[in-house]
């Protein structure tokens, strides 16, 4: 049988129908055993509100959620018959992005919070799928304006229902500092005491982080945080003198300007300093990265940079954790091994990024692909856009997100030096979950593609996905989450 396009996002690698279809009724349970049980559980709280069915999980059931060895790494396959659906996949995160699958399966009101009316079947099915990138990132920036647990635990869940694995919080920046450092309390109290536009702030205690990562966890999306040095520090400056070269601290900042701060290079303090947010963090942090920034460093001397990179650099190591940084990073020759670039410039590199960005190459190590012009979420969509900015060559319309590809921008890159890509949500223009999510939905579903599905033979065609668009666009209108109505969708209301 032909492979039948659905309207599953991320496209899966294979879907092929079948006949007819699985009914689900009060007794359909859940099976699973083993590392397959949080995901049944999942997967239970995910059917039960809008079905109103118990979705019993335990020994028996007609959909049998498997770990078994044989699956390519990250993917699943997931059969649908009339008598019942089996998920099996080598681990219990692959699993997940199978019930992320299966999830869209089910019909549209499956993402209601109460209980709904309609025919719960899902049509079989064979569906054999695997992601192209291991890193599929969403970079959330708290430091511009600072979001609450629940706000950050709510586009976790946004993210992970497109198979993103990958949540970035850019925790520090110029206007905040939201991560306390128990060894240097002022950089809380005084620099995450307020934020864009002057109004709030806020920060991170250690428990909530535990909180953010455990929920990350359970969603399995490892949280990557990080702390931007040398530049994008006037919040850390602002609350301690010691960290600047005249003594003396700025005040605090709440504007959107960059690139005009930056940690003393040449004073032992500021490595003390760092080591210690380090030691902190790295404890916080189950996962192998730790982002160190180092984009716009505009008043930090070349000299100064290179010397602050690289022991920044080797703290990091030194804590057992892989670096990764913005590209600009990759002026430094003496990266840690393994260091992660993230690359920001455009899809047509600017300026000396393609070279900054080829250099971790050249010392081991790969990239995240975060193309400004078509994979930041902040940026305008259009002329019409209330929110957002522009700077990133322009607007950023729906097809210009879809249409790009991360092993096309770099001269000589291929698959195998990109660990993946990433979408960026900056915060300057955004202060609420509302003004998140309509930056976010939908680009973020043509990024999280981009991140998943197979490399295209032919350019991606953007009036191949834009009906699949338009069928997520229900699902999001039954979870209650806004999103921008692009023009170029045909969109079902
Ligand atoms: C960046 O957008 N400055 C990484």
């Amino acid at each position: 049988m032909p492979t039948v396009p659905g309207t599953v996002i991320p496209d899966p690698v294979s879907q092929v129908a079948g006949q007819g279809e699985f009914v689900i009724t009060p007794t359909t349970g859940i099976r699973a055993t083993g590392d397959g049980l949080p995901v049944a559980n999942y997967l239970g709280e995910l059917l039960r509100p809008a079905t109103g069915l118990p979705f019993p999980v335990g020994d028996t059931g007609d959909i049998t959620l498997v770990i078994e060895a044989g699956h390519p790494a990250g993917g699943y396959d997931l059969v649908v018959t009339t008598t019942g659906i089996r998920l099996a996949a080598d681990d219990a995160a692959a699993l997940f992005a199978g019930a992320q699958t299966l999830r869209q399966l089910l019909p549209p009101a499956i993402e209601g919070r109460a209980q709904a009316d309609a025919e719960w079947v899902v049509a079989a099915t064979v569906i054999h799928d695997y992601p192209r990138f291991a890193y599929r990132g969403a970079m959330l920036d708290v430091a511009r304006h600072f979001f609450d647990i629940a706000t950050v635990k709510r586009y976790i869940d946004d993210i992970a229902m497109l198979k993103i694995n990958v949540l970035h919080l850019h925790l520090t920046d110029d206007q905040g500092w939201r991560i306390a450092i128990d060894r240097w309390p002022k950089l809380t109290e005084i620099g995450a005491a307020t934020q864009v536009g002057g109004t709030g702030g806020g920060f991170y205690s250690h428990d909530d982080y535990r909180d953010i990562v455990a929920y990350a966890a359970s969603r399995y999306v490892t949280v990557v945080p990080e702390i931007d040095v040398p530049g994008h520090t006037n919040a850390a400056l602002a609350s301690y003198p010691e960290l600047n070269c005249d003594g003396r601290s700025p005040a605090v900042y709440e504007g959107i300007e960059v690139g005009f701060s930056s940690l003393c290079i040449g004073a032992e303090r500021t490595y003390e300093f760092f080591d210690d947010v380090i030691t902190e963090l790295a404890e916080l942090t189950p996962g192998p990265w730790i982002h160190i920034g180092g984009d716009e460093s505009l008043t930090t001397p070349e000299a100064d940079f290179l010397t602050f990179v690289s022991r920044a650099a080797a703290i990091v190591a030194s804590h057992g954790k892989t670096v990764i940084g913005w590209h600009e990073l990759g002026r430094s020759t003496r990266l840690p091994a393994g260091t992660i670039g993230e690359y920001w410039s455009f899809t047509t590199a600017q300026a000396d990024a393609a070279a900054h960005a080829l250099s971790f190459i050249q010392q081991g190590g790969r990239l995240v692909m975060a193309p400004a012009d078509v994979a930041y979420l902040d940026m305008k969509y259009d002329d019409s856009s209330t929110l957002g900015l522009t700077w990133a060559d322009g607007a950023t319309s729906v097809p210009d997100s879809y249409q790009w590809d991360p092993a096309a921008i770099l001269p000589g890159i291929d698959d195998d030096q990109l660990l993946g890509i990433e979408a960026a949500l900056w915060t300057e223009t955004l202060a609420t979950i509302a003004d998140l999510e309509s930056m976010a939905f939908p680009r973020i579903a043509c990024v999280a593609e981009i991140a998943w599905s197979a490399r295209p033979s032919v350019p991606r065609n953007f009036a191949d996905f834009a009906p699949r668009l338009a069928a997520l666009g229900l699902r999001l209108d039954a979870a209650g989450i806004g999103y921008y109505r692009a023009p170029e969708v045909a969109w079902h209301h």
